[in-house]
Order: structure tokens, then C-alpha cells, then sequence
């Protein structure tokens, strides 16, 4: 427990995050960037932007009450510190998406009717399903809801989006690498903490499982609508990135050639990476995981 103490307190926390890897941040960037004109300037790819950091903002603010609410629910004071950090870190991610939304020319007044419009409400049940869990206060399920599945979806996506974003908007890709050292030390707890949980609770098993087979289910069907609805965007802004002889992205993200991927191969990649990576998680903190429904 000693270890488990120091290795989630506020000191660790303090070192590793604000004096760590976001000091001399604003935004979680460095303060000279900004989106770039490419996007500003081009009416269909800044739309397809506002909506993609709408779900981002959605996914965070999700997270937000979750782990606020798990405070509360937490058995040990260790976890309720912990959480205390990821409620900040988690108010930080709404925060910083929310000023790319104004970045991208989103007014301050608009901000809330914007992410109304925006977010998909497939994310929104899949949202709701936590929520309920943390509602209940129903810690074992919140932190597998939370710590597991959320994050390792938001991860797996913020890795993806860094990895396209790396070269054509460096203002982005930066503000996601410090979101996805957050996750990483929310994953980290996820897993260290709920295993033995699991362990002391085997009733619970079944309906944790349930949950996660939903989410995934919620998840997939979010997946399916982003890369059907932006396809043709997609596409284009692909060819056009191809013919100024530059590219969206690594040539291998697990196994896929991101610069001559289509939106179908996309989709494809990140759902299986998703749920591969739900798959080793929730093997080691001794659930089963389920696979989910496809979305018809
Ligand atoms: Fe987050
Ligand atoms: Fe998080």
C-alpha cells in the first residue's frame, strides 16, 4: 500500500504533471502555436474540426463526472486522492478542448449550443451507461467504466488524432501528447487499483462485464457514424494533402498506412485497436471481456 500511496499522491502528481511535462505550457502547448491556416482558412476542413473536438469535449466532460463522482465512492483515501488529481486533469481536458473550439472561431457564448449540435449521440449513450454506474455509486463498476474503457477509447484515439496531427498542426499534436500522458496515469490506476477489488468481489463479475460489452457496443456505433459521416471530407482532404506531396500520417499506425488508409481502414484500425487493447486490460484485472454487438 506504501508504494500505491507515493506512487498516486498529489507530490507525484505535482512533479510529474505541472512541474513535469506541462510547465511552460498554455494550453497544454507551447505558447507561440496556433491552428493553422489550412484549417482556418478552409470552411469544410475547420467544420469537420468544430466537430471532431465536439466529441473530444464530450468524451472529457463525461470523464469529468466520473471521476468527480468517484471520489465520493471511493473505500480508501490513497483512490479518493488519485481521483482528486484526475478530476483536475480531466477539468484541464474539457478546458483546453474547449479553447480549440473558440480557436477555431467557435464564439465563447456559442461554446455549450455548439457541443449540443455537435455530439454524437451514440457518445452520449455510452456516457450515460458510466454514468449511471457512478450515480449509483458504484465504485468497482465506475473505475472499469471509467479507467478502462473510457480511457482506454479516449487513449487509442488521442494517439491516433497526435499521430495525423504530428506534421499539419503541431499545436494540436502537443496539446494531445500531455492529454495522453494523463490517460496513461489513469489507466495505470485503473488497472493497479480495481484488480484486487474484482478479486475480493467475484459476484460482481457478470454485471461488469455487461457494462462493458454496452459501452464497447456505444463506442463502435460512435466509430461507425464519425467515419461514415466524414468520409468524403476525409477523403479529400487526403488527396489534396497527397498531390502537395504531404501526408496525413505515419505510414505504419498498427499496421496501417494512415497516408493511403480509407476512412472504412480507419475506422477499422482504431476499433481493433480499441478493443484489443479492453481485451489485455481487463484480462489482467480478471474480467472477461465481452465482445460487443456490430452496429448494424
Ligand atoms: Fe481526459
Ligand atoms: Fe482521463
Amino acid at each position: 500500500m506504501a508504494d500505491f500511496l507515493s506512487q498516486y499522491s498529489i507530490q507525484r502528481w505535482l512533479e510529474m504533471c505541472p512541474q513535469g511535462y506541462l510547465e511552460d505550457t498554455v494550453n497544454g502547448h507551447d505558447p507561440g502555436l496556433s491552428e493553422p491556416e489550412e484549417i482556418l482558412g478552409n470552411e469544410e476542413i475547420r467544420e469537420a474540426s468544430i466537430a471532431l473536438t465536439v466529441q473530444l469535449i464530450a468524451g472529457e466532460r463525461a470523464a469529468l463526472a466520473a471521476s468527480s463522482g468517484l471520489v465520493n465512492a471511493a473505500p480508501d483515501y490513497a483512490s479518493k486522492t488519485f481521483l482528486a488529481t484526475q478530476t483536475l486533469d480531466e477539468a484541464r481536458h474539457v478546458e483546453i478542448f474547449t479553447q480549440r473550439l473558440m480557436d477555431l472561431g467557435v464564439k465563447k457564448e456559442d461554446v455549450n449550443s455548439t457541443v449540443a449540435d455537435y455530439t454524437n449521440p451514440n457518445l452520449v449513450k455510452f456516457a450515460e451507461v458510466l454514468l449511471e454506474k457512478v450515480s449509483n455509486g458504484d465504485f468497482i463498476a465506475g473505475v472499469v467504466g471509467q479507467n478502462i474503457v473510457l480511457e482506454g477509447m479516449a487513449f487509442t484515439v488521442f494517439e491516433l488524432l497526435q499521430t495525423t496531427s504530428k506534421e499539419l498542426n503541431p499545436k494540436f499534436a502537443q496539446t494531445l501528447a500531455g492529454t495522453i500522458a494523463d490517460e496513461r496515469r489513469h489507466v495505470g490506476f485503473g488497472e493497479n487499483r480495481i484488480g484486487s477489488l474484482i478479486a475480493q468481489h467475484p459476484e460482481r463479475k457478470a454485471e461488469i462485464e455487461r457494462m462493458q460489452g454496452e459501452m464497447a457496443y456505444h463506442m463502435l456505433a460512435t466509430f461507425s457514424d464519425i467515419f461514415t459521416g466524414g468520409a468524403s471530407t476525409m477523403t479529400r482532404e487526403r488527396d489534396r494533402l497527397a498531390a502537395q506531396g504531404q501526408s496525413i500520417g505515419d505510414a505504419g499506425w498498427h499496421g496501417t498506412d494512415l497516408s493511403t488508409a480509407t476512412p472504412a481502414d480507419m475506422e477499422a484500425v482504431l476499433a481493433d485497436t480499441v478493443l484489443s487493447e479492453f481485451k489485455t486490460r481487463l484480462g489482467r484485472i480478471g474480467l472477461e471481456y465481452q465482445t460487443p454487438k456490430v452496429p448494424a
